[in-house]
């Protein structure tokens, strides 16, 4: 009935606790600020602006999209292909309220959005859906053959008028390309470029944010 329908939660994720929230938001402002400055970047920016070297503040040009977190499933309340089968997992319900470490091995940026990419370990990939990467190849190809867990990310930012959606399907799109050149070696990693406005920084030390696993109703 329509009373059990509604246990199901908009999606179920890992949601940094708050000390990790000011470290990943630091460490992420700190890169935009940076990114912004380089001659590298200040040369492309025409996918940001539609103008050629035309300058662009990156940290107005983002604004951030509630608490950070990385999701596992994408529920919509129960009316996502796969929602009542994912919550009623056994390892999904085990795991519910437990806390474990997100490593995140790089920060990327496109005109879209801005995000970490999480590198997760075996255990947490129990909590990731199978058909996750295949569910892009439509508007993605070759996302379908990348890695499970290939999407898991944290949104940092978006454009306006852009939905926090977009920063998975950016990460995807930049995992299915030929690695860009390295176009600077900078203190947290080395920097990436991968045409049409898309950066991808390396993290030399991942950053690790302790998360719990969890969900979100809104
Ligand atoms: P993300 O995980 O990239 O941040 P919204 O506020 O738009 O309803 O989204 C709530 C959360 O669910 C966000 O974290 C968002 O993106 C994620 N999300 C929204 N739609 C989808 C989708 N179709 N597939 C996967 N994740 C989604």
């Amino acid at each position: 009935g329509p009373l059990e329908e509604t246990t199901i939660p908009l999606f179920f994720g890992w949601f940094l606790l708050s000390p990790v929230q000011v470290k990943v938001g630091c460490s992420s402002m700190d890169f935009l600020k940076t990114l912004d400055t380089l001659e590298a970047f200040k040369k492309n920016t025409a996918d940001f602006t539609g103008q050629a070297e035309k300058e662009v503040d990156l940290e107005q040009y983002f604004e951030a999209k509630g608490s950070f977190h990385c999701t596992t499933k994408f529920c919509n309340y129960g009316k996502a292909d796969g929602a009542t089968e994912y919550a009623g997992n056994p390892v999904v319900k085990k795991s519910y309220g437990s806390v474990s470490e997100l490593s995140l091995t790089a920060l990327f940026v496109t005109p879209r959005t801005f995000g970490a990419r999480v590198c997760l370990t075996e255990e947490q990939l129990q909590l990731w859906p199978a058909d996750t990467e295949k569910e892009s190849e439509a508007s993605i190809p070759g996302s379908a053959s990348l890695p499970a867990g290939s999407r898991a990310h944290i949104t940092l930012g978006c454009a306006e008028g852009v939905e926090p959606v977009q920063t998975g399907l950016d990460l995807l799109q930049i995992l299915t390309l030929p690695e860009g050149e390295v176009v600077e070696e900078m203190e947290l990693g080395s920097l990436r470029y991968y045409g049409e406005g898309r950066w991808m920084l390396s993290l030399r030390e991942p950053i690790c944010a302790a998360a719990c696993f969890s969900s979100y109703y809104g």
